[in-house]
């Protein structure tokens, strides 16, 4: 697929997936849900990269939300299309079996709040602002926000970004957990770069299973998801990863993992 409103840069196994519509705030329309659709299978297919780190363009904006000059126009049938779409591509992010950063370089609002919270873990530039302002629509979260806000800060904190729709800054996000870090602007795409590369530096399957674990654990009751983590460590006790980084702890060495 041609991509029109997103970029995609791979450099040294890392991935640099920047959705481009400044003019719009990086407002996520139909095609450029398409085309992170597109763009985070191919990535997941490619052995060559490891990690993804997702932005977007120009100074003010990670992403302002869904576009809602298309929202305005939608009949009930497109609205619950539309929302079951978006969920299936921030799932695919969130499943995607290697670590996906998103580094919030200004308003990350509605469905782009939402795109962050698929991610993995959130670095914040000092001007980001985060929020659900979907209520002051007359409509609601539809890509998952309702359910990962919760997860990601607690019930009660959720509901009050859920139910006011105001934005909260880089700092109060870093308190209430819904960012892992806040850096200067000019800091964060190295910062997010460095962070992706430490984990990079350890075994990918330890990485795609850890994930599995979590994602698929939080949903399950804790015994099914104790089983789960086991039969996962298990299997990867058949990896060659495992034996190179037990053996390379023994002998005091780096270890050097293939992924296999
Ligand atoms: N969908 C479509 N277009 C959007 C958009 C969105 N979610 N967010 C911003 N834009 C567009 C604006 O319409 C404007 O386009 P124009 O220049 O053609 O008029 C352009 O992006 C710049 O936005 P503007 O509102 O002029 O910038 P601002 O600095 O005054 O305000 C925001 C920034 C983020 C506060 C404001 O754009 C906003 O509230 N956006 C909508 C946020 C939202 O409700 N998101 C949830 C959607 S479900």
């Amino acid at each position: 697929m041609a991509y029109q409103n997103i970029t995609v840069e791979a450099r040294d196994g890392v991935a640099i997936v920047t959705v481009n519509r400044p003019d719009k705030l990086n407002a996520l329309n139909d095609r450029t849900v398409d085309e992170l659709d597109a763009a985070f299978t191919a990535i997941g297919a490619d052995a060559a990269i490891g990690g993804v780190i997702l932005t977007g363009a120009g100074e003010k904006a990670f992403v302002a939300g869904a576009d809602i000059a298309e929202l305005a126009t939608q009949s009930p049938v497109d609205g619950k299309e539309r929302s079951i779409r978006g969920q299936k591509v921030l799932d695919r992010i969130g499943d995607l079996g290697k670590p996906v950063i998103a580094a919030v370089n200004g308003f990350a609002l509605g469905g782009g709040c939402e795109l962050a919270m698929a991610c993995h873990l959130r670095i914040a530039s000092d001007n980001a602002r985060l929020g659900t302002p979907e209520v002051k629509l007359g409509i609601m979260c539809g890509y998952a926000g309702t359910q990962r806000l919760p997860r990601l800060v607690g019930k009660g904190r959720a509901f009050e970004m859920l139910l006011t729709g105001e934005m909260v800054d880089a700092q109060e996000a870093l308190r209430i957990g819904l960012v892992n870090r806040v850096v200067p602007p000019d800091k964060l795409m190295a910062e997010a770069e460095a962070l992706l590369r430490k984990m990079l530096a350890n075994g990918p399957v330890s990485l795609r299973f850890t994930i599995e674990a979590v994602n698929a654990g939080l949903e399950m009751p804790l015994a099914e998801a104790q089983y789960l983590e086991a039969t996962l460590f298990g299997l990867l006790c058949t990896t060659d990863d495992m034996k190179e980084g037990t053996r390379a702890f023994l002998e005091k060495r780096p270890p050097k993992f293939t992924g296999r």
